[in-house]
């Protein structure tokens, strides 16, 4: 059987969160429907946060109402209480992803609670989720490092992300938000986490900050993770991370993979043409060095 990798497209939510124009509604869920046609099985639509912490993403109901859902490609927004639960469920979504970190200080910036706090807000909306046949990925972030609190050791990052899977997470997102991680450390920390989350629950989310992304996701590929989180033509970042640059770029990705023999079900084409045409909309070159590349071919 062929080796696959399931690619999480983040770049509608964590591609533009951070970005500082104002994107119309009509383009976000343009680039939503783009992003459906190219064999994609998970798009994360937008964030259903607070319009007051994160402005760019306030039409989130707007754009989930108005894109094309594509059967057999599931639409996971981020939700970090239950009013977020409440807005994304009166708009008909059917999964979720709730988000902590594995640093206090972090956590405090993002989402104004400590750790075990947000683990309290989640319960009520596992629960919910449970009853209604809602789906739920849980993320950890600053996994391999903090902008506030600096290093952050793996025991923490193991117990949070056992913490998530026992409250009805079905697969945990290790995020280095910030982008600061390398491989052997990447390596380490996604061995650590496997000790007690099964790895077939995991993925791994890296933003390319200091360029280290695409040689962490082999690390983590070679120790047996098969999903990954990118984001189209390498936009995004948390506004709430300082020094955080953008995600992965899902072409560079799917490039590598395809190159070594593991299928995505991605066309990597269609892919890259709207990785392009996500950056002429934002008014700068892609982030994509594939997606350059095959415009140049
Ligand atoms: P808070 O201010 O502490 O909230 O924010 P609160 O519960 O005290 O409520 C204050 C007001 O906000 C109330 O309104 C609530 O109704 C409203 P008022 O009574 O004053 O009129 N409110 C909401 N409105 C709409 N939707 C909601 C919502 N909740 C409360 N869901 C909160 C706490 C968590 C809401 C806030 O801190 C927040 O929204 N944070 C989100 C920050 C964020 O989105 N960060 C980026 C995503 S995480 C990330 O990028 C990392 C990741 O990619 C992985 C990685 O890279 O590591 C996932
Ligand atoms: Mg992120």
């Amino acid at each position: 059987m062929t080796d696959f990798v399931r690619i999480v497209e983040v770049g509608p939510r964590d591609g533009l969160q951070n970005e500082k124009s104002v994107i119309a509604t009509a383009d976000k869920i343009a680039l939503i429907d783009r992003l459906s046609r190219t064999g994609l099985r998970t798009i994360e639509a937008t964030s259903f946060v607070s319009p007051r912490w994160v402005p760019q993403l306030a039409d989130a109901a707007e754009v989930f109402t108005g894109i094309h859902r594509e059967p057999g490609v599931a639409y996971p927004v981020l939700v970090p209480n239950e009013t977020g639960y409440d807005r994304a469920r009166a708009v008909g979504v059917e999964e979720i992803a709730v988000f902590t970190a594995a640093s206090e200080a972090f956590n405090r910036k993002n989402i104004n609670a400590g750790i075990d706090e947000s683990i309290e807000r989640f319960r009520p909306v596992l629960a919910r989720a449970a009853a209604d046949g809602v789906r739920v990925r849980g993320y950890v972030s600053t996994v391999l490092g903090c902008p506030y609190q600096g290093d952050v050791p793996v025991a923490d990052v193991v117990k949070v992300a056992s913490r998530l899977y026992e409250l009805g997470c079905y697969e945990i997102s290790l995020g280095d938000t910030i982008g600061v991680g390398t491989p052997l450390k990447a390596r380490a920390m996604l061995q650590a986490v496997a000790s007690v989350v099964p790895l077939s629950s995991l993925a791994v989310h890296f933003h390319d900050t200091y360029g280290q992304a695409l040689a962490n996701i082999l690390a983590c590929l070679e120790e047996g993770v098969r999903v990954v989180d990118a984001a189209v033509s390498g936009t995004g970042g948390c506004p709430y991370a300082k020094g955080a640059s953008g995600n992965v770029a899902s072409e560079d990705v799917v490039y590598m993979l395809h190159g070594m023999g593991i299928a995505t079900g991605i066309d990597l084409e269609r892919l890259s043409e709207t990785g392009r045409w996500l950056a002429a909309l934002l008014g700068r070159e892609t982030g994509s060095k594939a997606g350059k590349a095959m415009a140049a071919t």
